[in-house]
């Protein structure tokens, strides 16, 4: 079980001025901030990050989706940071998400979800590494 997970706070609640409350959220719940940066990404970018959605039905709405806007990537550490930070972002659907999460907060849609969260300590892995070179991890 790893201690890391690497998160997003997507376009639409960084449009929406979340990022304080979201970053607020997440190191009240305990997580560390270990890397942190605030970008656009391109649509290689994005379709290469969601690589593993590439045939589902949503994918190229997706991809606009992510390139609508500026983000914000970090990497969170945490004893059992994958599935506690699962816990505290809430159902990928904001309206099945449970009462008090980041996405029942936040969240507009089940796309526009206001923050992505690893699935697994390999895709955490994976993840921060293709957003954070070793220099830019503390
Ligand atoms: P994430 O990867 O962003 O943390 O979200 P997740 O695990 O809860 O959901 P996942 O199945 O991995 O889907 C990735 C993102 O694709 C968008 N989505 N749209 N229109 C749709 O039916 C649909 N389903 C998923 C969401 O932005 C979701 O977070
Ligand atoms: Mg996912």
């Amino acid at each position: 079980m790893s201690n890391i997970t690497f998160t997003m706070i997507k376009p639409d609640a960084v449009a929406n001025g979340h990022i304080g409350n979201i970053l607020n959220h997440i190191t009240t719940a305990g997580f560390k901030i270990v890397a942190m940066k605030y970008l656009h990404l391109s649509t290689e970018k994005a379709g290469e990050f969601y690589g593993i959605h590439r045939e589902r039905p949503f994918f190229n709405d997706l991809v606009s989706f992510m390139t609508s806007g500026p983000i914000v990537a970090a990497v969170l550490q945490k004893d059992n940071a994958v599935a506690d930070f699962r816990t505290i972002i809430g159902a990928t659907d904001p309206k099945k998400a449970d009462a008090g999460t980041i996405r029942n907060l936040y969240a507009d849609s089940i796309e526009a979800n206001a923050v992505h969260g690893s699935d697994s300590d390999e895709n955490a892995a994976n993840e921060a590494s293709f957003f954070f070179s070793a220099f830019e991890r503390y």
